[in-house]
């Protein structure tokens, strides 16, 4: 890694905390985001203790304000972190509002890092950089497009039967999302020698991502945590397009076990995903931006 900061949000456990050893053992000072500092507390010592000598920095952030991702892109900046893991997600109750009226899920999983990257892409220095935007299945996100009349879940419409799967919708939506703004930032960082990528780390067993969880969907994430692996599985692919020179250079791609893979026509539709930018610019109060302006180092900048 050749400016070795590497930004992991979502690090205080589960699969982020595996990306954050293997960015360590790269060799990568690692600075690990997530809410709670108790637990990235925690999480800090078990990275250290994986990898003795790792250089480890915590900053807690709580993703459900976007002041504070504001505040954080403004301590990382002077950073330069040569990459960047948009990994934190919850699945909050659909009556989970913050103060700002937003769904918890909505401003965690796709507001924030929308955001935060674009606040990273359009102020850093020109150098090789890598993004990476944690996603989930494609095909099982394939049946949940955003409602893009609907992004913060106001309506309720389309999110299904039993009322306890609701709230996994939701996020599901959100993980499509993910998809959706690694598609549009690709295109505005194409020419600069930034990239973003988004991965799904499989289904993986053992997680703080259920723990919202009632009824069915509980009941539903226990059977399958018999059939899944622990979170190092998790972290491999995320981290493989973090750190592989295979990839260097790859943008704009979505991959499922090291693989590009093809995700839903409503994900990669134009006209969709200019709106999910669009709107999503609205919430968060930036400007929509031009096809090529969010980087300093873009070819076309005048
Ligand atoms: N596990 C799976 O089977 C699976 C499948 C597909 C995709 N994924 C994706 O993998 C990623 C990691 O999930 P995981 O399974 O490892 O879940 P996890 O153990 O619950 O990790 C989620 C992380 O997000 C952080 N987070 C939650 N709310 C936050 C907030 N308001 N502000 C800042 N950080 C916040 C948590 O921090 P705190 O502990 O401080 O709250 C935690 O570090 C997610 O993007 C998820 O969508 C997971």
């Amino acid at each position: 890694m050749s400016n070795p900061v590497a930004v992991i949000t979502g690090a205080s456990g589960g699969i982020g905390e595996q990306i954050a050893v293997g960015l360590a053992d790269a060799g990568a000072t690692v600075i690990m985001v997530a809410r709670s500092l108790e637990r990235l507390s925690w999480a800090s010592e078990r990275v250290a203790h994986s990898v003795p000598g790792a250089s480890i920095e915590i900053d807690p952030v709580d993703f459900a304000d976007l002041a504070e991702v504001r505040a954080l892109a403004q301590r990382l900046i002077p950073r330069q972190p040569s990459v960047v893991v948009s990994n934190a997600a919850v699945i909050a109750p659909l009556d989970d509002r913050t103060p700002a009226g937003l769904h918890r899920t909505l401003a965690v999983n796709h507001l924030a890092p929308y955001l935060l990257l674009r606040l990273l892409a359009a102020n850093l220095p020109a150098a090789a950089r890598r993004f990476i935007v944690v996603g989930a299945s494609p095909r099982a996100l394939a049946r949940v497009p955003v409602d893009l009349d609907d992004l913060n879940t106001e309506t309720r419409r389309g999110l299904g039967w039993p009322p306890s799967f609701r709230p996994f919708v939701a996020y599901a939506r959100t993980k499509n999302m993910n998809t959706m703004f690694v598609y549009a930032m690709a295109q505005r960082l194409a020419g600069t020698a930034t990239t973003i990528n988004g991965a799904h780390p499989g289904i993986i067993k053992g997680t703080g991502l259920g723990r919202h969880d009632r009824g069915a969907l509980k009941l539903f994430g226990s059977t399958l945590n018999l059939f899944t692996p622990a979170s190092e599985a998790g972290a491999q692919t995320p981290l493989w397009l973090a750190t592989d020179p295979a990839v260097e250079g790859v943008t704009g791609s979505f991959f499922v076990d090291r693989t590009a893979t093809s995700t839903a026509s409503h994900t990669t539709d134009p006209v969709r995903i200019e709106a999910l930018w669009r709107e999503s610019a609205r919430l968060v109060g930036m400007p929509v931006g031009g096809d090529r302006d969010e980087a300093p180092d873009a070819d076309h900048q005048g």
